[in-house]
């Protein structure tokens, strides 16, 4: 017998209730389950065990809507658990379409089109669809297909997410019978209850992956912008994620903490966007790596006056204007010069006050062609050159400060799902340090969220020992370990959080994926450990 739907018996007021305590139990399970394929067996056990079905099929609608895919399967006759069944499997999926038509020969793919359950007593005894494939299977397997229940699992917009197909419901005393109305019934508010579920789950994960996407694609753009630091903010997030994952498995430093998986995604998140503020930092000032560097570094305007100066002073030797004695004397002051300014301008050449001075000798040091006067730097230049330390002026370094304050007004602009609200906090707090002298807040110790100092540690560490800055030599792994102690002595950064990543031995997992061989040198990490001690 074939019956296409099926007839609502009367029931005992005693069964819909326990029904709709049941649903409402699935439903509490299903809508806590994080993972999918842990939703999917939960709701192919239901079926089977609410109907008492020898075994069961749950197949998902592809995403090109051309077939049904096996997703959870279990036989209890044939010994074969409940499992996910994956791509390696290479189990053929149903077509939904057979030459374009619908395919109505198959009795889930019929279900699909229809949107209606189908039950059969005996798949070997129906003439509605083709069951040759069945009895193949049986055949080869020592089995007999029976009484056969399919049901749609449709969302709120009575789309067609995936199958659900139970073979042999069985009596109490394993007899195969024939599936009844109710548990068809029940099954029909379980799928479309399940439906709505799957349904919000995919709509809210797809706004998750489009928040993330966006963000990120802006994080990426800003590296691509970034001539010297491509890759920064990658690897800050890389490491951040790596430093999380560790803390969290750790008993030594922190046996207190539990990320969960969201607060480790809000991490991650906040990590990909600590520097997203660098979208307003001009290019010139945020790559300048050079002391003359804005636009074009300035030193080739310097070598250019130096040609000009050059070729005037000949002029005015050849015009027996300066004697030979006085015109080589006048080229070897200005060659010095040259070569003492091309020094001076490299990004990590530490300005003595001694230095400043020449400087300035240099700068006043006039030169007299016709009626034109000339000096070799500018005001400018001269104030540029005179930067005691690295390649940047307060102004500039203010400017550059910046970008954290940015990443704070740029993120709290932007309505987080509740879970993540704390991700603008966390990435724009980077810069804090300990001892209340960081920025943009001025935090302090505990005021600093534990995840924001993650990101601190993340930042320094991958500044430190990243290949491609232009304003210092290139570290190895032993000296970037041994300035990050300098950050701990001040009281910049957690001490707990630099230890965990030296004894965890994440410092070298990250070394090998993110560092150049040659980069990678012997660590005495004790050492570095004991230049952690104040005094030291
Ligand atoms: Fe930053
Ligand atoms: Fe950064």
């Amino acid at each position: 017998m074939v019956s296409n739907g099926f007839i609502m018996k009367k029931r005992s007021r005693n069964s819909i209730k326990e029904h709709i305590e049941r649903l409402t139990q699935i439903g509490i399970a299903l809508s806590s389950t994080k993972d999918v394929n842990e939703f999917f067996t939960l709701i192919l056990s239901e079926a089977i065990s609410y109907t008492n079905a020898d075994a069961g099929t749950l197949y998902l609608t592809s995403s090109d809507k051309k077939s049904l895919e096996f997703q959870v399967i279990y036989n209890g006759t044939m010994h074969i658990p409940m499992k996910v069944i994956d791509k390696s499997y290479g189990w053929k999926p149903v077509n939904l379409y057979v030459e374009e038509e619908k395919n109505l020969k198959n009795m889930v793919s019929y279900v699909y089109h229809t949107k209606s359950p189908m039950m059969i007593e005996d798949v070997y005894f129906q003439d509605l669809f083709d069951s040759s494939g069945t009895k193949a299977y049986d055949a080869a397997n020592g089995y007999r297909s029976k009484s056969m229940l399919a049901i749609p699992m449709k969302n709120h917009e009575d789309a067609v997410l995936g199958v659900i197909q139970l073979i042999n419901a069985m009596d109490d005393d394993g007899k195969v019978i024939a599936f009844d109305a109710q548990g068809s019934s029940h099954l029909m508010s379980l799928t479309s209850q399940a439906g709505i579920l799957l349904t919000n789950r995919q709509l809210i994960d797809g706004l998750e992956t489009l928040l993330q996407d966006f963000l990120r694609s802006i994080a990426k753009a800003i590296e691509h912008d970034s001539k010297y630091t491509s890759g920064h903010i990658s690897r800050v997030a890389r490491l951040t994620e790596m430093l999380a994952d560790t803390m969290n498995n750790d008993d030594e430093y922190y046996p207190d903490v539990h990320f969960t998986e969201d607060e480790l995604k809000e991490i991650s998140m906040a990590g990909w966007m600590h520097d997203i503020g660098k979208i307003t930092t001009p290019p010139h000032i945020r790559d300048k790596s050079k002391k003359l560097e804005t636009i074009i570094d300035r030193i080739t305007i310097v070598k250019a006056r130096h040609q000009a100066i050059k070729l005037g002073l000949k002029l005015k030797h050849t015009r027996g204007e300066l004697d030979d004695v006085s015109y080589l004397a006048e080229l070897k002051k200005l060659n010095d010069a040259m070569a003492f300014i091309q020094t001076s301008n490299a990004g990590g050449e530490f300005i003595t006050p001694e230095a400043k001075a020449r400087l300035e000798e240099i700068h006043k040091n006039r030169y007299q062609f016709d009626d034109e006067t000339i000096s070799l730097i500018d005001e400018n230049e001269l104030r540029n050159l005179q930067i005691p330390k690295g390649t940047l002026l307060p102004e500039e370094r203010e400017k550059i400060q910046e970008h954290a304050k940015v990443t704070w007004e740029m993120l709290s602009s932007i309505t987080f799902p509740a879970k993540y609200h704390n991700v603008p906090l966390f990435a724009a707090s980077h810069h804090e340090q300990l001892s209340g002298k960081g920025y943009p807040f001025g935090l302090k110790n505990s005021q600093i969220p534990l995840k924001a100092r993650i990101i601190a540690v993340a930042d320094i560490f991958e500044a430190l020992s990243a290949k491609d800055r232009p304003y210092r030599a290139q570290s190895t792994l032993s000296q970037a370990l041994r300035i990050m102690t300098f950050f701990v002595k001040d009281y910049s950064i957690d001490k707990d959080i630099f230890f965990l990543f030296l004894d965890s031995g994440l410092y070298m997992e990250y070394a090998r994926k993110f560092m150049d061989p040659e980069q990678i040198d012997d660590v005495n990490i004790d050492a570095v450990k004991a230049a952690c001690q104040p005094g030291k």
